[in-house]
């Protein structure tokens, strides 16, 4: 196992009628900007609820965080935050409201005069934004963000992570009946993205991690268990309760300690999602296929470890066995409704180099866990993934 450090602060509210907790857990004399997306918690009542729990706070609302939110929109939160003397942000929505309220709450502290310069940092240190304190409600299980300190942020420079050691939520409230509402093919979303947190964290190479491997072995199990069902029954709660704590363990930094990871999918995903707007969890089912296709021979060990023991295939040589393994994680995802090829979306042959060229201006030029994925490399598994 390799050498780590684990830290992670958020305090975890999970289940039914969890949301009046934010009476406890916002500060009574807190100013709180409550920000969300572009609209569906309004229609579903969550924003009302929210801001009965708050009452007797000074609270503001900014509403409008879009999809792979962008800069100039949370430069907006970002005045309101200064003007309103807020002291306190607290997320409600998915992926997108909450990476997004993680930069107005690193923005809003920073000094200097372009907070673009913020993504020069990737971790940016607390000597150049303190961060003021997050909570969130999640209304979209996916991403991790509520139990994590990233988040991804399309501004002019690309669609780029952003991590600080003061941008863990304080809280999250995780009520799985909040997510009842969301449209067949965002569950789809979230079951796939989860999957990738995992296996970019697992499917690497092996260092006898075995707590790590198990537990990223059962959450893989339980998606492949509940996905299809959660989509099919969205109001079946153990079904859902089981996909959103599977979201949140994915990537709040257990499985990856002490353990190689390999963040290609992610970072080839996020140029796609810049160029054509594809779904993030989209773009990473187009991907994972060809990755290991293309990097079979790297990741051997543990791809033959992941045939056996999430989908039982014992049978046959290596590459036998891990033929198998991809066509399975492919027919899951597309069990799920979520297309795996680029052409599925409408990109053509022509449009890989664009992402090519996109991962270079970004330097991503040598990805994976052993950094060998080249651009070439990252051209071949475009085209696999065509
Ligand atoms: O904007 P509203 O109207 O709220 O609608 C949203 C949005 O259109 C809707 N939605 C959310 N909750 C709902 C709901 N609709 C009905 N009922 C509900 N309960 O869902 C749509 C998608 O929301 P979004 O937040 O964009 O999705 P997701 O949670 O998948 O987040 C994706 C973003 O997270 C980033 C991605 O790159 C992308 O920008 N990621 C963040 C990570 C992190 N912070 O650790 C890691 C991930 O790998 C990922 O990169
Ligand atoms: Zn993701």
């Amino acid at each position: 196992m390799l050498n780590f450090n684990f830290y992670n602060p958020t305090h975890i509210v999970f289940g039914k009628d969890t949301l009046q907790q934010l009476n406890e857990l916002v500060p009574q004399d807190a100013r709180v900007l409550v920000l969300y997306g572009g609209g569906s918690v309004q229609r579903f009542g969550t924003l009302d609820k929210v801001k009965g729990f708050l009452e007797g706070r000074a609270v503001f609302e900014f509403g409008g965080i879009e999809p792979n939110p962008k800069y100039d929109t949370l430069m907006k939160a970002v005045e309101i935050v200064k003007a309103e003397k807020i002291n306190f942000l607290l997320a409600v929505g998915g992926g997108s409201v909450m990476d997004g309220t993680k930069f107005v709450s690193i923005a809003s502290t920073y000094e200097g005069e372009n907070a673009e310069a913020l993504f020069s940092y990737g971790t940016v240190p607390e000597s150049v934004a303190k961060c003021l304190p997050i909570g969130t409600v999640v209304t979209l299980p996916a991403t991790g963000s509520e139990m994590n300190n990233g988040g991804v942020i399309t501004s002019r420079l690309g669609k780029l992570a952003i991590f600080s050691p003061k941008a863990f939520p304080v809280f999250s409230i995780l009520d799985p009946e909040l997510t009842y509402t969301l449209p067949a093919t965002q569950v789809a979303n979230g079951v796939v993205d989860t999957f990738i947190h995992t296996v970019e964290q697992y499917v690497t190479l092996p260092t006898e991690a075995r707590f790590q491997d198990r537990t990223a072995e059962g959450i893989l199990q339980t998606l492949i268990e509940i996905g299809r069902k959660t989509i099919d029954e969205p109001t079946d709660y153990d079904a859902r309760a089981n996909l959103v704590w599977c979201a949140t363990m994915g990537l709040n930094g257990l499985i990856g300690a002490g353990v190689p990871q390999d963040w290609t999918t992610h970072m080839i995903g996020h140029e796609i999602t810049a160029l054509y707007g594809i779904d993030h969890g989209k773009t990473l089912a187009v991907l994972q296929p060809s990755i290991w296709n293309v990097r079979r021979t790297q990741k051997q060990a543990k791809l033959l470890q992941y045939a056996e023991r999430v989908w039982g295939i014992t049978e046959g040589d290596a590459d036998t066995r891990i033929n198998q393994a991809i066509d399975k994680t492919r027919a899951f995802f597309e069990s799920l409704g979520i297309g795996t090829h680029l052409s599925d979306y409408g990109v053509k042959p022509e449009g890989i180099n664009d992402i090519v060229v996109a991962l270079e201006k970004h330097g991503m030029t040598g990805l994976s866990e052993t950094g060998d994925v080249t651009l070439e490399v990252s051209r071949q598994i475009l085209e696999g993934a065509m």
